[in-house]
């Protein structure tokens, strides 16, 4: 009986083991072959600012949330020339200096982050709508 016991355990710790290295061979494979998971393309946000990790985001930090919150800037959508008016706007009233060969870097992670909402879908109003008078009787 003991034994039976432990010859199953054992069987069971080996079949264990064998997923566990199928599935990272899976995940080896899925990475070489430039798969991602859907958990890999979730952007991460960082836990200071709420703004997206991606390529720009250091670049951001240091340059628009020295004189107010990130907040203003992840309440905003704009496409990049909108983003750019933002900035200039901000140069001519707001004393934001000169972001020099920044900027490019900064409108491109503006733009990719936070560009324009997709709309919302709606169907066409239904036309022509043909009324008619309800009988009251
Ligand atoms: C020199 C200070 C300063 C810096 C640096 C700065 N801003 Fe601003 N920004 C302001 C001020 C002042 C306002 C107006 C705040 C208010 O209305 O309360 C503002 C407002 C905004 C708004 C809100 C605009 C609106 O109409 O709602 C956005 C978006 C914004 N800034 C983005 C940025 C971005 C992106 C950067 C980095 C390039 C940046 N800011 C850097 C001073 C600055």
């Amino acid at each position: 009986m003991q034994s039976i016991k432990a010859q199953t355990l054992f069987l069971i710790g080996i079949a264990g083991a064998l997923l566990m290295m199928t599935t990272m061979e899976f995940r080896g494979k899925a990475e070489r072959n430039g798969l991602t998971t859907v958990q890999d393309s979730i952007p991460k946000l960082d836990s200071t600012t709420g703004l997206k990790i991606a390529p720009g985001f250091d670049m951001v930090r240091a340059q628009c949330t020295a004189c107010h919150s990130s907040r203003l800037i992840l309440q905003y959508r704009a496409t990049r020339e909108g983003w750019k008016e933002r900035i200039r706007w901000m140069q001519q009233k707001q004393n934001l200096w000169d972001l020099g060969e920044n900027e490019p870097i900064i409108l491109d992670y503006l733009a990719k982050n936070y560009g324009p909402e997709k709309k919302e879908v709606r169907r066409e109003p239904l036309q022509p709508i043909e009324w008619y008078k309800l009988n009251s009787k």
